[in-house]
């Protein structure tokens, strides 16, 4: 079972600025929620026990964020109010199901992916990438279900215009397994509109296999000197480990874009 879930949060998120230079974009209200809370109400729904955030020193504010309980407490005891008292009691099942690691630089997917080593047990782990949203079907949920069929690695893809190959983790698709899966034969990060073998595109939720983490070990940097896990992905499907895409159902929001972010607070707000 899939009961450990890890989220990167130790980009610099220039993206987004101004929004970004003094505030994580993880924080960031969505409809007046932050993001990472629908990202931890997909995960709780999905059935993970266990989240490990990486962050790094200039996004301590999202651990604090969790961890603000004194301030919480005498505001409680003065006012009384039941939405405060409701909002704190969801902050603390959070802070019950998170561990913290460090990641100082952003040295890329991979290298955040491997500060979590010492705290995965079992054999498969979920990862959900905060910039990417996805509504009205809870993708994890359905990925890990995918997972246990074929007791394989999975990870949640779509179709993007081929204009914007050079923005994603794009794929050669192998055999179709049904409907919504297949087998991945190549996956390649970012690559040019030329070399883009598909216009599939890996999008932020994989469910992978512990053995990763030796495969990080002693990856080389790729793309923009940056440790990428779909680099470690590739090392093993060429390794004849199965991969699998799975096409979600769900509508796909892109919070890590200022464009993205400002359409993703409408579409919620729709729901
Ligand atoms: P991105 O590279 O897409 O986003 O990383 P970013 O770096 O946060 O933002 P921009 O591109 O500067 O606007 C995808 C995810 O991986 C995390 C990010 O926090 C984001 O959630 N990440 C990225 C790390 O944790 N460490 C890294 O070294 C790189």
């Amino acid at each position: 079972m899939i009961k450990q879930a890890i989220i990167p949060l130790a980009g610099l998120g220039t993206r987004l600025l101004p929004l970004t230079s003094v505030f994580p974009k993880e924080l960031l209200p969505i409809n007046g929620k932050p993001g990472i809370e629908y990202i931890l109400d997909e995960c709780i729904e999905a059935g993970i026990k266990e989240v490990v955030f990486i962050i790094s020193k200039k996004k301590e504010m999202i651990k604090r964020y969790f961890y603000n309980d004194k301030f919480y407490k005498n505001i409680i005891k003065k006012k009384k109010d039941p939405r405060i008292i409701k909002e704190y009691q969801k902050i603390l099942k959070y802070k019950k199901m998170i561990k913290f690691v460090y990641q100082n630089k952003p040295l890329g997917t991979g290298d955040a992916v491997l500060r979590t080593k010492k705290y995965i047990k079992n054999k498969f782990f979920l990862m959900l990438l905060p910039d990417d949203l996805i509504i009205k079907n809870n993708c994890s949920k359905t990925m890990i279900k995918v997972h246990q069929k074929y007791n394989s690695s999975v990870m949640a893809s779509m179709h993007v215009n081929r204009k914007s190959v050079s923005r994603w983790g794009i794929y050669k698709l192998g055999k179709k397994l049904n409907k919504n899966n297949y087998v991945i034969k190549d996956v390649i990060e970012k690559p040019s509109i030329s070399k883009a073998p598909s216009n599939k595109a890996v999008i932020g939720r994989y469910i992978l296999p512990k053995k990763i983490f030796s495969k990080l070990l002693n990856q080389k940097p790729g793309k923009g000197g940056e440790v990428h896990i779909t680099d470690a992905i590739q090392s093993f499907i060429q390794n004849d480990e199965k991969f699998i895409a799975h096409n979600f159902t769900g509508k796909y929001l892109d919070c890590g874009s200022m464009d993205g972010y400002i359409k993703s607070t409408l579409e919620i707000a729709k729901l």
